[in-house]
């Protein structure tokens, strides 16, 4: 094709009154057919949706609607097969499927764009990309909140130290532990359910701006694409972007939350810790330290989290400044969602694999959950109960007790009670053992604590809560 041709095939759309085509650099910087060709399913499915209404409507012939639906399947089996002829003086996906009607079925073809823009085409499409986005997120979360749940049920009872500021802090369980991540995940959860049911409102009809002429029938389009109703107006129809920020936000909350884990499986593999191992699955070897087992894809995990935050930013920013109804501006819209959606699809399954994959070294745990006098507070709460001491003395004595064990280098439990009675007298066999960290995290029955029978009954409602469908 000589340019020329290029250029009025690509103003034949919209060019009645261009004298002459763009100029290359405008073809470059207008064209989003590289990108916007992943919305070919949901641009048909529309385009199918609104024929048929024409049709219903008496708005566009039978016959006509019919070489229209068939031109569209085709249209449809050429791109899955992989044989479309995309072009990027076509601009988008919507004039790339037009375009192409228009070579199969003819004049008819011009007649599916009665009642519609490509304003309201490409929200409805891209809603609809972003609506299937959503439940493929919510499926990849479920998958890992399982990993996570049946992990947490085999280690209800595993102790490990729990940190504040990294600092061991007071034993916990390791089941207790992924809990929290199920948690966060079923927030992230939450905000895809609540995104979609927000999004879930069909711009198809409102036409460039205004709404049209035509006797459309609004419902009825709405219905044939899984929407609950039709938008409301036809200028925020047009503008809005909410669905995709909604979508962006929730996906970077999430990407936080995993970069968290991420964070934890990297500082738990290293040789100071311990306390996991991965599988040859998830890590890599050095090519100078024969040693080393590096956890590149808890890494990468962690370090993708930067894009999807990026990609909420880029479409905020390019929001912000944009008066009603549609800019151009908003063809920057896809990108940062596609690779938004891209980057979580691969990082909750490297995660779930990861939580499948590791292996707990309960050893080093309870060895660990109890060096550091982890269990300081639960000799100042038996003397909070026993003695009646009021806590803040109580706290001055279990101070002193692990000054006492640090001088001597040891831990408190290893300390004897005559030991312990040169720092309160009332200090008992019993006081003793509370010292050991399996009585430190038996103890913790408050609701929502750390004791293995709470994380049994957590976890079984877990289960109920996230993957059995119960109340969320
Ligand atoms: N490719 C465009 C986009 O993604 C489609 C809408 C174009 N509308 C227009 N008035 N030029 O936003």
């Amino acid at each position: 094709m000589s340019d020329n041709d290029k250029n009025s095939a690509a103003s034949s759309m919209w060019g009645g009154r261009f004298a002459a085509g763009p100029a290359a650099i405008m073809q470059r910087i207008n064209a989003s057919i590289d990108f916007d060709r992943r919305l070919y399913r949901q641009d048909i499915r529309g385009s199918q949706a609104h024929c048929r209404m024409l049709v219903a409507q008496g708005i566009l012939s039978p016959s006509d609607g019919d070489a229209i639906l068939t031109g569209l399947a085709q249209v449809l089996q050429e791109i899955e097969r992989g044989d479309f002829p995309f072009k990027a003086e076509l601009e988008d996906i919507h004039m790339n499927v037009e375009a192409r009607l228009a070579e199969l079925i003819g004049d008819a073809a011009g007649r599916l764009h009665t009642a519609r823009s490509r304003n309201d085409q490409v929200a409805t499409d891209f809603k609809l990309w972003v609506r299937d986005a959503l439940d493929g997120m919510q499926a990849a979360l479920a998958g890992l909140q399982a990993a996570l749940i049946d992990r947490a049920g085999e280690h209800a009872a595993t102790v490990m130290p729990g940190f504040t500021h990294l600092q061991a802090a007071q034993p916990v369980t390791f089941g207790h532990h992924l809990l929290a991540y199920v948690e966060m995940i079923g927030r992230d959860r939450g905000r895809l359910a609540d995104a979609r049911r927000r999004l879930n409102e069909c711009p198809l009809g409102s036409a460039a701006l205004a709404g049209t002429s035509f006797p459309i029938d609004r419902e009825a389009t709405a219905r044939d694409l899984g929407f609950d109703r039709p938008t409301a107006n036809s200028l925020d129809a047009v503008s809005d972007r909410d669905f995709a920020l909604e979508f962006l936000a929730a996906a970077a909350i999430c990407a936080v939350h995993l970069s968290r884990l991420a964070e934890e499986l990297v500082v738990w593999t290293s040789a100071q810790f311990r306390f996991v191992r991965l599988s040859d699955a998830f890590t890599t070897g050095s090519s100078i330290m024969p040693q080393k087992r590096n956890p590149d894809a808890a890494e990468l995990v962690r370090a993708k989290t930067g894009r999807v935050i990026g990609d909420l930013a880029s479409l905020l920013v390019a929001m912000k400044g944009l008066p009603l109804a549609y800019s151009k501006d908003m063809q920057e819209d896809k990108e940062p969602v596609f690779e938004a959606a891209d980057t979580m699809e691969l990082a909750i399954a490297a995660m779930t694999g990861m939580v499948r994959d590791m292996v707990v070294e309960a050893a080093t745990l309870r060895a660990a959950a109890g060096a550091g006098f982890t269990t300081a507070t639960d000799i100042a709460d038996w003397c909070v109960r026993a003695l009646g001491m009021p806590f803040r003395r109580a706290h001055h004595v279990a101070g002193r007790l692990v000054k006492l064990a640090e001088d001597k280098g040891c831990g408190l439990e290893d300390l004897s009670l005559d030991e312990m009675r040169t720092v309160e007298a009332g200090l008992t066999e019993e006081a003793r053992a509370v010292l050991s960290v399996d009585s430190s995290v038996a103890s913790r029955t408050s609701f929502g604590g750390t004791a293995p029978a709470r994380v049994r009954d957590a976890v079984a409602a877990a289960r109920r809560r996230w993957l059995e469908g119960g109340r969320p």
